[in-house]
């Protein structure tokens, strides 16, 4: 199949472009080829780890996200990876969002929340903060960011020594929520298995953070959530099983145009909605 598939490709190749086509095509399947072999490799490497921290570490050390492996972003965009947290912190990726979160931090999120001086932010996790950066640091605007690869925070503590921010070292399954008015959780669920997603929500559930905005794909075809192990990646829609979310009290899209990115949002719910969802799913 793959061989014969190959082999049309080829034959087309050299029928509309002769030797410039075939060799640009030959080219293509061996980069192809070895994309995949990489994410075998890295994939395994993560696989093999036993704590959420070394799978996320030995991630960020080998720079695997930035590597354009996992979706031919690069063939398919022109642009590159700007970010160790990978396509969807890249700076081509984020204007839109960074948009509609800096609009609804300065509008519906101070009413929603009752602030009446900063807003405060925990966003976790933070990643690198390439995108976020002029967000953490604008006025009305209190943030605390937090993630589990030690490495990653050290840089930022070091990158932001002396500035007006709190960054440190959490693991959103199973570390004591920080306080705050929001806690942004973006790109991170989807790399989770469903046990640590519940874990990460039931912690939210028993913080004091009453809000929290949360990647979500939402999706009308016949897709539905899949387990993964930690470190691995699929899409998510938290209204489909196994989670039967109802709709969130507002969305915010997450997605640049003509990329060819599925749509996805980040989700606004309240805390209650949270534990209410999660009695349901104990339930059955
Ligand atoms: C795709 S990046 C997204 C980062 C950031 N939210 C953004 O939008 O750029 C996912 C991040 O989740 C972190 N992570 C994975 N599991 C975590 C956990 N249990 N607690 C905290 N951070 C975690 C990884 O280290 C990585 O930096």
């Amino acid at each position: 199949m793959g061989l014969a598939k190959d082999y049309d490709a080829a034959r087309r190749a050299w029928r509309e472009a002769g030797f410039a086509g075939l060799a640009a095509a030959l080219r293509g399947r061996i980069e192809t080829i070895a994309r995949k072999r990489r994410l075998r490799r890295e994939l395994g490497e993560i696989r093999r780890k036993d704590s959420l921290q070394d799978k996320f570490s030995t991630i960020y050390a080998g720079q695997f996200w930035q590597d354009d492996k996992y979706q031919g972003v690069a063939a398919r965009t022109g642009k590159g990876i700007d970010s160790v947290s990978g396509s969807g912190s890249s700076s081509w990726y984020t204007p839109i969002y960074v948009e509609e979160l800096r609009r609804f931090l300065s509008g519906p999120a101070r009413e929603i929340v009752g602030a009446d001086g900063d807003i405060r932010i925990f966003d976790a996790p933070c990643g690198d903060m390439q995108w976020i950066e002029p967000i953490a640091f604008a006025p009305g605007i209190r943030y605390s960011g937090g993630d589990i690869v030690p490495d990653l925070m050290a840089a930022l503590q070091r990158k932001y020594a002396g500035r007006d921010v709190d960054l440190l070292v959490f693991d959103i399954t199973r570390d004591a929520f920080v306080e705050a008015d929001i806690w942004h959780v973006r790109d991170c669920h989807i790399h989770l298995s469903f046990d640590n997603i519940v874990r990460s929500l039931e912690n939210f559930a028993a913080s004091t953070v009453p809000y929290v905005l949360m990647t979500t794909y939402p999706t009308e075809d016949g897709f539905t959530n899949k387990d993964i192990f930690d470190g691995n990646f699929r899409r998510l829609d938290f209204r489909k099983a196994p989670f039967g979310f109802d709709a969130p009290i507002l969305s915010l899209r997450d997605y640049p145009d003509d990329m060819g990115f599925p749509p996805r949002h980040m989700a606004l719910y309240s805390r209650e909605m949270i534990r209410t969802y999660l009695d349901r799913m104990k339930r059955g």
